[in-house]
């Protein structure tokens, strides 16, 4: 397997809300390459979180990569005030939308990158016809909506199948895994698979040796 440079992405969702600036600082400090940053509207997924004037007042805090993965039914029109708020990577996710091209356009548009998540359940071949407009391919290793689930091990084929089809591309996509991501178990064996951007909420803000080691940890996946 070819040595790849493995990008770490503390996922927001799992931080303190009321010390939300000061602790996207401190993953920042701590090493974080990415910050991740989820939006559910409570249709898409069953669950509610945060939106563009979040990410706007977090921004001033770091100057890592802002990877905003949105789970949102209807995200087209919510592209240009994430990218307004600072986003730098833009994920919507395949199932939502019959008309993908045009929402992965109107990323481009707004000058951001740009990414597209698949579900457990949602076939690779989604990728296909639009893999030549990706920047990010997110791989999602559980049921999104909610932070602290188990990793999804039949996810590990469909993450070396996805590398399969980045790498017959020759272009540098990423290849993003969220959900369950830790350390000693799940890391290891999805970089095995070819991901290099590992998502972690839990794995990283409950960490109890703290953010610097939890990151390290993951990194020597
Ligand atoms: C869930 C989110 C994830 C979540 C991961 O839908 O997309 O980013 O925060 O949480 P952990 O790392 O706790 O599984
Ligand atoms: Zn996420």
């Amino acid at each position: 397997m070819a040595e790849r440079n493995i990008k770490i992405a503390p996922s927001i969702l799992s931080a303190d809300f009321g010390q939300l600036g000061s602790q996207v600082k401190a993953v920042s400090d701590a090493g974080a390459d990415y910050i991740h940053i989820d939006a559910m509207d409570g249709h898409f997924v069953p669950n509610l979180s945060l939106g563009p004037d979040l990410v706007a007042a977090i921004r001033p805090y770091s100057d890592k990569v802002f990877d905003v993965h949105l789970m949102l039914e209807k995200p087209d029109p919510f592209i240009p005030a994430f990218a307004k708020a600072g986003a730098d990577i833009i994920t919507v996710h395949a199932e939502c939308n019959p008309h993908l091209h045009r929402t992965l356009t109107l990323i481009k548009d707004a000058g951001k990158k740009v990414g597209l998540a698949i579900n457990p359940s949602t076939p690779i071949e989604v990728l296909t016809p639009i893999i030549d407009q990706l920047d990010l391919i997110l791989v999602m290793t559980i049921n999104p909506g909610f932070g602290g689930q188990k990793f999804i091990p039949t996810m590990l084929p469909k993450i070396s199948a996805v590398r399969q089809m980045i790498t017959e591309t020759g272009r540098d996509i990423d290849l993003e895994i969220d959900g369950g991501v830790y350390p000693e178990t799940t890391a290891p064996a999805a970089v095995k698979a070819g991901a290099n951007v590992l998502v972690s909420g839990t794995g990283i803000f409950k960490a109890e040796e703290g953010y610097e080691h939890a990151i390290r940890a993951l990194r020597a996946a």
